[in-house]
């Protein structure tokens, strides 16, 4: 088995890749850098509208507030590669994540999942599109994406730990 096909990899998928995704994307990091947790990530889109965009200016804002600078990355859309480059698929709302499946080839490594589904009580619920929303809608979806990079950090930790015993 290549090593590739093991290593922890984490992709954060919403419509446009310029508002949810890539402040997932940026929560994560900082999550996974303060817990000394080393693993790919990334984000993309379902939809194509925003391939080759930065992050809504909102998204940037609310970002470097919280001392994560998002201002880098570029919009992309979901590939078939994505599903065996990473070994996590986290959707950001249902339609995302019916977008998601239906583009899940046979046999790819990811799991698949609603990114919610990290937070107890809130399993299956989407994180709300900001787009048409305002700075506090953008504040919102900072504090959700960051509750479940927290148990999702804790849990790849507490797993590469039990792996290593
Ligand atoms: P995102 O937000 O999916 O969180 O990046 C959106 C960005 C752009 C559009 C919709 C949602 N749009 O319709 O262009």
């Amino acid at each position: 088995m290549a090593e590739t096909e093991n290593k922890l990899g984490v992709l954060f998928v919403c419509l446009g890749n310029i508002c949810r995704s890539p402040m997932a994307e940026g929560a994560f990091r900082l999550a996974a850098k303060n817990a000394g947790l080393t693993c790919e990530v990334d984000s993309a889109g379902t939809a194509g509208y925003h391939v080759g965009d930065p992050p809504d200016w909102r998204a940037v804002k609310v970002a470097a507030a919280n001392c994560v600078d998002i201002s880098a990355a570029t919009g992309r859309q979901l590939t078939a590669q994505d599903f065996d480059r990473f070994s996590h698929i986290f959707a950001l709302d249902k339609a995302n994540l019916a977008g998601i499946k239906a583009m899940q080839p046979r046999g790819g490594r990811a799991q698949v999942a609603m990114l919610m589904d990290a937070v107890e009580g809130r399993e299956g619920e989407a994180v709300k599109d900001p787009y048409y929303g305002n700075i506090g809608d953008f504040e919102a979806v900072w504090a959700e994406v960051t509750q479940a990079a927290d148990v999702l950090v804790a849990r790849f930790k507490a797993d590469a730990a039990a792996a290593r015993l």
